[in-house]
């Protein structure tokens, strides 16, 4: 079956069409028109700007995903994100459901940055299996038992990992978006360093997490320190491997509690090298298979929605088009 996946939570206007037979996937396009360009010169995403850009491209990038092949269902992400850039691509699916008689599918865009892992690794994926997800807007561990049995068994109380990795480049002068930046500024060091940044929550009996604090930890020693400019390659080191440090230790505690046999890792910072590294040789440690998105699936993107859309879709959760609904609190089932 051929599932036309919509995307547009954030700053990213996506559409995919994917083809699903069985465990089989077969990503036939996935475009994604990102506004990077535009917010960089706000140091952020500007919503309002956001939602406009999403008017403008999204009917574009679906013709261009679907080529003349007509869908079989929509999916689309109806939240969290940003509410007005979410309606944008909910309106467009259920116009295009109700033009087409089609079906559609509600997604959660935690959900389908998890489901980016089985797009080439369905089968793999063998359950329970633990899901760190971790992008700007979010960062949780996630236990999926099967398909439609997914938990929340932890996520972060105040800042997410993604939007750390912002703060600290926004601090150091780097630009935006962070992850890549500090990660690139990181690969630069080598060598020893005093420097220590504190591993929140790392010790406390749950799966939750913490990043304010880092942010401000950087905060104070760049502060105190009149050569911060000179060492930036080494502030960026340290502080990407507390994040990292604190990630992988609970996810594999998690993996641990929960005997999974599969640990997974998605969401925007997953492009993060360090941490796909990491994660991966701890959860091989513990002989857990261990699955990771490919690059172009970890940052937002249709392929993902899609892929989500097709395993509901099998297990028949079509909603009728009148029934979507942007929705930015929309809870992981
Ligand atoms: O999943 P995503 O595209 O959007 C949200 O759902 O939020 O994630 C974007 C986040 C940004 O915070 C960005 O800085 C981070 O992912 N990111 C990275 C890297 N690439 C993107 N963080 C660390 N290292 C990277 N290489
Ligand atoms: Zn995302």
């Amino acid at each position: 079956m051929n599932i036309l996946g919509i995307e547009t939570s954030c700053d990213e206007t996506a559409a995919s069409l994917l083809e699903g037979r069985g465990d089989k996937i077969k990503v036939i396009s996935n475009i994604v028109s990102s506004q990077i360009d535009i917010h960089k010169k706000y140091n952020g995403v500007v919503p309002e700007v956001a939602a406009r850009e999403h008017v403008l491209n999204i009917l574009p990038v679906i013709n261009e995903a679907i080529g003349n092949i007509k869908p079989d269902a929509i999916a689309v992400a109806t939240g969290p994100g940003l509410i007005t850039s979410l309606m944008v691509g909910v309106e467009t699916a259920k116009t295009l459901a109700y033009a087409w008689n089609l079906p559609v599918i509600s997604v959660n865009h935690i959900e389908g940055h998890i489901y980016s892992c089985f797009i080439d690794n369905a089968a793999k994926i063998k359950f329970p299996a633990i899901f760190l997800t971790v992008s700007g807007g979010h960062t949780m561990i996630v236990l999926m038992k099967n398909h439609g049995e997914l938990k929340i068994i932890g996520e972060t109380v105040d800042d997410a990992a993604g939007e750390a990795f912002d703060k600290a480049a926004k601090l150091l002068g780097l630009g935006y978006p962070g992850g890549p930046l500090v990660s690139k500024e990181a690969d630069k060091f080598s060598g020893g360093s005093g420097l220590e940044f504190p591993r929140p929550m790392l010790n406390k009996p749950n799966f939750d997490f913490s990043f304010s604090g880092l942010k401000t930890s950087l905060l104070y020693k760049v502060q105190k320190d009149k050569k911060w400019k000179k060492r930036i390659s080494e502030y960026c080191f340290k502080y990407q491997e507390a994040i990292v440090d604190v990630l992988v230790k609970k996810t594999i505690k998690a993996a641990k509690k929960y005997d999974a046999k599969t640990v997974c890792l998605s969401g925007g910072v997953s492009a993060n090298k360090t941490l796909r590294e990491t994660l991966e040789k701890e959860a091989k440690k513990e002989k857990k298979t261990f699955i990771k998105p490919e690059f172009k699936y970890t940052t937002d993107n249709a392929a993902m929605v899609a892929c989500a859309g097709y395993f509901n879709a099998k297990r028949n959760k079509y909603i009728p088009w009148q029934k979507l609904k942007a929705n930015c609190n929309l809870d992981l089932k």
